[in-house]
């Protein structure tokens, strides 16, 4: 081919990429800017029925995570939350660096107090989490090691679900163990319990989990499952593998968790995409439960009014889809007063304006959040019952 020829087909191809690029560029330009999008939408809702009951009435269950710290220090909180909350999940109290300060010894009473808590308002408690690669005590690197984790990860899981043994709704068992980017085929991540014990700790760990309390729903916990991104497809497709593999091992699990840590400046929401999902994970006979759920707005404009109705619109749009499904039997935002949010320290804004991601203000008054989520539930269809 002549040198005139390959320059002219050269051009021709550089100037068909440009030709796309701005295509799309001017498609963004001419896709309304979120705040547009959720400027006029419209949140009302019908009465002021807490979320717990609004959920009730459709076989759901509605909580959220909180801590010992937060509901023992503020009456005024603690009487909000049982007043939303059916359920409860301790936001850090049964993880590891919690539960054991010294390789030889439990701490219960954080726990404790939280179960004691529940038990007196009527709220169901969630156990988060007995195998996770975070939230682990600082002996652990240096004691635990091939010869021992088998027995380690048995006792501690045996010693943790025995000590709340029928008090505890459902365990996340085991949490965020999928990382496609450690390039294993399975998609597992690699960490400490699959280097000593291989991918069978996933087992070995829902299996002693069951023993120590047959009556609690185990669960497989993950995040990053929401968006039309090819990190977060490739994720569901690995949780999907690791589901179908652990049922068809007869291993008992009995539901997803789905995070959800929503991301309010995030559009690649692809509906049909989440569905699918959903319906895949249901159709092994599972349960699911939106686990984790908060709106980060970072990235949001400062106007509160602007990002409130943003940071709705994303609770919305997400439950809309998640909530259809009837697999869907729990609902957790992770925190319910912006006064106590992970995200004030894990995902502050730069303009030092504090952060807004859940139902709740500071003053505990009901925010654009709240209707959203209240709206999203009051249009989900009912499941046959809560469990
Ligand atoms: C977070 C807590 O909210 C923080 O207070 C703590 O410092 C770190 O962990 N996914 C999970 C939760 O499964 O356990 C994490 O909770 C948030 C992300």
């Amino acid at each position: 081919m002549t040198k005139n020829r390959k320059l002219i087909r050269r051009r021709t191809f550089v100037l068909g990429i440009g030709a796309f690029i701005l295509a799309s560029k001017i498609k963004d330009l001419n896709k309304p800017s979120q705040a547009a999008s959720y400027a006029n939408r419209n949140y009302a809702v019908v009465g002021n029925t807490p979320l717990r009951d609004r959920a009730a009435t459709k076989g759901l269950l509605y909580g959220a995570a909180v801590s010992q710290r937060s509901l023992a220090a503020d009456k005024t909180f603690a009487e909000r939350f049982s007043q939303e909350c059916a359920i409860l999940v301790p936001e850090s109290e049964l993880k590891w660096k919690a539960l054991r300060p010294t390789p030889d010894r439990f701490n219960f009473d954080p726990g404790d107090w939280l179960a004691k808590y529940a038990r007196s308002q009527g709220l169901l408690m969630r156990g988060h989490t007995l195998v996770w690669h975070e939230g682990l005590p600082e002996w652990f690197a240096s004691v635990v090691d091939s010869r021992n984790a088998q027995q380690m990860l048995r006792e501690h899981i045996a010693t943790v679900v025995g000590h709340y043994a029928g008090k505890i709704h459902s365990w996340d068992v085991v949490n965020e163990a999928i990382d496609p980017a450690d390039g294993r085929a399975d998609g597992l991540r690699q960490w400490p319990w699959l280097q000593f014990l291989g991918p069978d700790y996933i087992e070995i760990a829902f299996r002693a989990a069951h023993e120590a309390d047959p009556q609690a729903l185990l669960v497989y916990n993950d995040h990053r499952l929401e968006y039309d991104t090819s990190e977060e497809e490739a994720r569901r497709t690995a949780v999907l593998k690791l589901l179908e593999r652990l049922k068809s091992r007869g291993t008992p699990i009995h539901a997803l968790g789905m995070q959800a840590h929503l991301r309010g400046d995030e559009t690649r929401f692809n509906a049909k995409k989440l569905r699918a999902f959903m319906r895949d994970v249901a159709s092994f006979g599972l349960k699911i439960m939106i686990t984790e759920v908060d709106v980060t707005d970072q990235k949001l404009p400062k106007d509160i009014d602007t990002r409130d109705r943003i940071v709705a619109g994303m609770y919305e749009d997400y439950l809309a889809v998640a909530l259809e499904e009837p697999a869907v039997t729990a609902l957790l935002t992770w925190g319910l007063s912006d006064r106590n949010t992970w995200l004030s320290s894990y995902k502050p804004r730069e303009d030092g304006a504090p952060v807004r991601p859940l139902p709740l203000d500071a003053q505990l008054k009901r925010k654009l959040a709240w209707n959203a989520i209240a709206r999203a539930v009051d249009n989900a269809p009912i499941r046959n019952q809560a469990s």
